[in-house]
């Protein structure tokens, strides 16, 4: 079986200190990529603490560099240890205003300089109460991943996370067959969008309150690639035992 991918999006918390406190009670695993979303100022020391665990930026600017006053640029990311980066997450959209447009340039940054990156995309709740979390999710996909700039070979570093905003950092979770139901769409929005051969299938992963409680059930789903954890990723020792039973799945 793929291994399945455990994100850890830390988002605006953790010192450096924190950060080497982590790591040094951290137990990986060998059957799961696990991965962490830092913030920029742990980016370096993370890397160079060199136990092997693959190390990303929660954003970058979609420019090159210049004169952008506190941005940070993807060739910053990287010399600072960033092997990824997560993109269009909801609370860069939502509480920063990033347009799908920007995401957009900011893919195409990534994809251009060779940075990995996952795609994050999420309806809201009023999107989902008048039934539209389908259309809203094929803009974003359409938007962010344009088929017309894109070549299907450019998606081998491409991740998607999807990310029902409602259920971030709110406890409240999507059930299993809502989950399970969106990730099935977006695998066939983009098969429609690139044509993708069954070894060409992006992988998608599912955010949104996953904790120790229900990762196991989450990540059991076959249309379920990993999961991109925030809250529940702060403290090692949940972390430990959710990796933990990802190293158990059947
Ligand atoms: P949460 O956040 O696990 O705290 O809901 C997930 C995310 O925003 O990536």
């Amino acid at each position: 079986m793929k291994k399945k991918v455990f994100i850890a999006n830390w988002k605006m918390n953790m010192l450096r200190r924190d950060a080497f406190a982590f790591m040094a009670s951290l137990r990986k695993g060998e059957r799961v990529d696990f991965r962490i979303a830092a913030p920029y100022t742990c980016l370096l020391d993370l890397a160079e603490s060199g136990d092997g665990v693959i190390i990303g930026a929660q954003n970058m600017s979609e420019y090159s560099h210049g004169a952008y006053t506190g941005e940070i640029s993807c060739q910053m990311i990287k010399d600072a240890g960033a092997k990824f980066v997560l993109l269009g997450h909801s609370e860069r959209r939502n509480i920063m205003g990033e347009s799908n447009e920007q995401i957009h340039a900011k893919v195409e940054r990534a994809i251009s300089e060779a940075m990995p990156c996952v795609v994050c995309v999420g309806e809201r709740l009023e999107d989902r109460e008048k039934g539209r979390e389908e259309e809203v999710i094929q803009g974003q996909l359409q938007s962010a991943l344009d088929p017309s700039v894109f070549t299907k070979e450019q998606l081998k570093d491409v991740m998607v996370a999807y990310e029902p905003v409602w259920a971030i950092g709110t406890g409240k979770n999507a059930t299993l067959k809502e989950i399970d139901h969106m990730h099935t769409f977006i695998q066939e929005t983009l098969q429609e969008m690139f044509g993708l051969e069954d070894d060409e299938r992006v992988s998608v992963l599912y955010g949104g309150s996953v904790k120790l409680e229900n990762i196991k059930e989450i990540c059991s789903l076959k249309t379920v690639d990993g999961a991109l954890v925030g809250g529940a990723s702060l403290d090692v020792n949940q972390v430990n035992e959710m990796i933990g039973k990802l190293e158990n799945l059947e």
